[in-house]
């Protein structure tokens, strides 16, 4: 399975959005990272096909997904950045309404309703009414009800967005084992969500995709880039207008500052083990704009 972006763009009146993005995408987890902004949630909207490209196709194994239409959005699952639930539903009927819209049939959707619940941690909440639940929760809701139908190709914005650590993890491992032979798409702010189980990870700026590289191809992009130094906390306080600091943590009563700098930046700095934060806040709070390309 293929799914290709062609000079994909997209403009809000005169305002261009997304600026001819073409690439590939094959099984596995994608990661989308990039600031707010950046034009994720509207490629994504573009793939989830709720929006139209101003120029361009988007095509699922060569064939235009205007094209494929119902076709193609019944091989979606699909997690918007805003969900809002309102009325009497429970979680329950929730899940068991978008299996209906699905078309899924009633005793598989008890059963993959029943899994999913449980594999995100909701089992118990499901007679509750979804509107009383948590912003994690409801987030949970989603993430459950975008895999309800085992869908080829699963679009998530967001999906971690207000979920505790440990649900985050969870959530990690559900995506690793869920994208073995199918496509996973998603977006975040919280780098480590991807670190580890993106096949590919996109970085993407003022509507173009800047870089697409493995996370190894990130690391190693930062070897000798990443400085560990200390100094006292009333120092940090300039000194963090003049660098990029990628964390700060107190050690033996001082601050231990992780810096993004090209070149050693004091004589006592030592360095560290980069991640791939380290190669984000590189590529877009570091380099120069032009630079960036
Ligand atoms: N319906 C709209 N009308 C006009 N402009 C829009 C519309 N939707 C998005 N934009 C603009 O398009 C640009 C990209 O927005 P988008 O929501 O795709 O960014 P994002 O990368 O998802 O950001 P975030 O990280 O904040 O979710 C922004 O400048 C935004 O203001
Ligand atoms: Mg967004």
């Amino acid at each position: 399975m293929e799914l290709q972006l062609d000079a994909v763009m997209k403009n809000y009146k005169s305002k261009q959005v997304l600026k001819g993005i073409t690439l590939t995408m094959g099984t596995g987890v994608y990661g989308l990272l990039g600031p707010n902004g950046a034009g994720k949630t509207t490629m994504i909207r573009m793939l989830a096909d709720v929006l139209r490209p101003t120029k361009g196709r988007i095509l699922y194994d060569g064939k235009d997904i205007r094209d494929l239409g119902d076709a193609y959005r019944a091989k979606i699952g699909y997690l918007p950045q805003d969900v809002s639930f309102y009325g009497d539903f429970t979680g329950r009927d929730y899940l068991e309404y978008s299996a209906a819209l699905k078309g899924m049939e009633k005793a598989r959707a008890k059963r993959r309703i029943e899994e999913l619940a449980r594999s995100v941690g909701l089992w118990e909440d499901l007679k509750r009414n979804c509107t009383a639940y948590s912003g994690g929760m409801q987030r949970r809701l989603g993430i459950a009800q975008a895999l309800l139908d085992d869908p080829e190709i699963l679009i998530l914005d967001e999906p971690t967005s207000g979920l505790d650590p440990h649900e985050r993890i969870k959530f990690r491992n559900i995506i690793s084992a869920y994208a073995k032979d199918r496509l996973v798409l998603l977006s975040t702010h919280i780098v480590s969500d991807v670190e580890q189980i993106a096949a590919q990870i996109m970085m993407m700026e003022h509507g173009h995709i800047r870089h697409i590289h493995t996370g190894g191809e990130y690391v190693h992009m930062m070897e000798g880039r990443v400085w560990l130094v200390e100094m006292p906390a009333d120092r940090l306080v300039d000194f963090q207008n003049q660098a990029v600091i990628s964390n700060v943590r107190a050690k033996d009563g001082c601050m231990e500052v992780r810096i993004i700098e090209e070149a050693k930046p004091f004589p006592d700095a030592v360095q560290a083990m980069p991640t791939l934060e380290d190669a984000y806040l590189y590529l877009f709070n570091y380099l120069p704009e032009k630079a960036r390309r």
